[in-house]
């Protein structure tokens, strides 16, 4: 996607510096800032902290991680080390595990010398395949937003609410739950995007309100307390939020308050879809309420906000008295029967496990 009219991938293989080099997101909207990571180390971290985040591109991000140690030392021993590390940083994406296990299976049978070059060569691969995973569920999610526009009064925008950061900058490219919204700009579809800010990170006011603003996507910032007033009255058509680990049975993990938000929707009437690429379902997993780990962060992050000070300098303010703790579970389990659909680059289907079945035979 573009950032002042340059294209960008959030990550991306500099041939010139031979550096993996990533968008450095605990910046933005205020400062677009590019940094290179260069050893597992950087990659851990990079992960942990947040410098990149969103289910795919933590995938994308681990497979790179996983190849440039590689190049430093092939061995079993660092293989095992680097998945190991790279695992730990969070728990909640499945992707993450996902790219990680793809890594190994292909390394592991390879003599030691030869796994470099393969490793990179598979990482690309993942953040290549992710970038049209997200593409064509794009063109399948702006199938449903016609629909719903050929039942409006022509002109009027189909009025899109998402929560989080399910755009390009949570993936390589196009995003998940906000690759239909482009598609529908690029064909010129009025749209109408409500962005919840997403308390505690605010990933909505800070990366998806930047997103919007760069491709001229209409959209309002909105608190996270407000969509359910704005379903109540009828000004909301659907919601599209995008997944970290959807289960086999159809149950949707996604950042903290999406499941309020179905819930609204579905007391509403109002359509709820997930948008996903497949490495992000979890098909190990059929209980998501019970099985899938939930990350608990820093209660800092609850207590403090961050944001544009006013000297101009990105800093956190406190917003809680003094020695008050927070709580800070960061992501929440939909379950499948408040889910319409699922769109997925090979379709939409229904959240549930005949639905999964009938786009991915292959994991029956
Ligand atoms: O904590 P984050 O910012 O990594 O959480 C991101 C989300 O919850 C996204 O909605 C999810 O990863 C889907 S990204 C296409």
């Amino acid at each position: 996607m573009k950032v002042n009219g340059e294209h960008y991938r959030s990550i991306w293989f500099d041939s010139d510096s031979g550096r993996v080099e990533i968008i450095d997101q605990r910046w933005l909207p205020h400062e677009f800032r590019v940094v290179a990571l260069q050893t597992l180390e950087d990659f851990a971290i990079a992960i942990r902290d947040m410098w990149v985040r969103g289910a795919p591109l933590i995938g994308a991000t681990a497979a790179y991680g996983i190849a440039v140690e590689m190049a430093r030392d092939p061995s079993d021993a660092a293989l095992n080390a680097s998945w190991e590390v790279l695992h730990a940083t969070r728990p909640t994406a499945i992707n993450l595990r996902w790219a990680l296990d793809e890594m190994r299976a292909l390394l592991a049978p390879l003599p030691a010398a030869s796994r470099a070059p393969v490793a990179m060569e598979r990482a690309h691969q993942i953040a290549d395949e992710d970038v049209e995973c997200n593409r064509q569920i794009g063109l399948n999610g702006l199938d449903i937003i016609k629909k719903i526009a050929a039942n409006k009064p022509k002109g009027e925008p189909v009025r899109i609410l998402t929560h989080c950061n399910a755009g390009w900058l949570a993936t390589v490219d196009w995003g998940t739950a906000t690759s239909p919204m482009y598609h529908a700009i690029k064909e010129g579809i009025p749209i109408h995007v409500w962005v919840d800010e997403t308390r505690p990170r605010n990933q909505g006011a800070q990366l998806t309100a930047w997103e919007m603003l760069s491709h001229d996507v209409p959209h309002q910032l909105i608190v996270d307390n407000a969509g359910g007033h704005l379903m109540q009255h009828g000004l909301v058509d659907m919601v599209i939020v995008g997944t970290d680990r959807t289960t086999a049975n159809g149950d949707v993990c996604n950042k903290i308050g999406t499941y309020l938000k179905a819930l609204a929707a579905h007391d509403n009437g109002v359509p709820f879809y997930v948008a996903l690429p497949s490495p992000t379902i979890d098909w190990t997993v059929h209980d998501g309420i019970a099985e899938i780990p939930i990350e608990e962060r820093n209660d800092h992050e609850v207590t403090h906000v961050q944001g544009k000070l006013a000297d101009g300098n990105i800093g956190d303010v406190q917003i809680s008295p003094d020695g008050t703790r927070g709580g800070n579970p960061a992501f929440d389990v939909t379950p499948a029967r408040l889910v319409t659909g699922l769109i997925t680059e090979r379709g939409v289907c229904a959240a549930s496990p005949e639905g999964l079945a009938s786009l991915f035979p292959e994991h029956v």
